[in-house]
């Protein structure tokens, strides 16, 4: 039998939201593909993805600025030596214009740390 304390504190960790518990969960794929609805109107991942509005985005993780064949990048991003970890992402995502002036990418940019990391997930999908 447990004791009256020990089974409220265990329906409490039950009842208690992950982001809570976890200090730096990992992204959930699965909301990042929600969040890549902002995204979807200038850019595609997937086997037939190519450049549209924007450039694809396969293999974006770890992907050097300005990398791939068929988009005719900015000036800006293709000068920018970036390489796309998952720092540089993240604050590209939070402001495009302040990290790269000048980019073609006119996007608000997203506040939410936990949406950003759900995005990357989603992305990491796709080599
Ligand atoms: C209104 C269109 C638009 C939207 C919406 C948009 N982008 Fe972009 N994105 C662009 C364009 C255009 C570029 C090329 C920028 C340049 O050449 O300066 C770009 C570039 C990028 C790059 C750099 C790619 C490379 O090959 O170096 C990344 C990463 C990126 N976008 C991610 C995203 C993500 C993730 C979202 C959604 C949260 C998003 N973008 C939303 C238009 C958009």
């Amino acid at each position: 039998m447990l004791r009256p304390a020990t089974s409220i504190l265990l329906a409490m960790s039950i009842a208690l939201p992950l982001p809570l518990l976890a200090a730096t969960p990992p992204g959930d794929p699965a909301a990042g593909a929600g969040a890549f609805r902002k995204c979807a109107s200038c850019h595609q991942v997937g086997p037939s993805a190519r450049a549209v509005f924007g450039p694809h985005l396969n293999g974006i993780v770890g992907r050097r600025a300005g990398a791939t064949g068929d988009y005719a990048y900015s000036p800006a991003l293709k000068r920018s030596g970036i390489v796309w970890d998952e720092a540089a992402l993240a604050r590209f995502l939070r402001d495009p214009d302040d990290m790269v002036p000048g980019t073609k990418m006119r996007f608000w940019g997203i506040r939410d740390e936990r949406q950003i990391a759900n995005l990357l997930a989603y992305l990491r999908q796709y080599p």
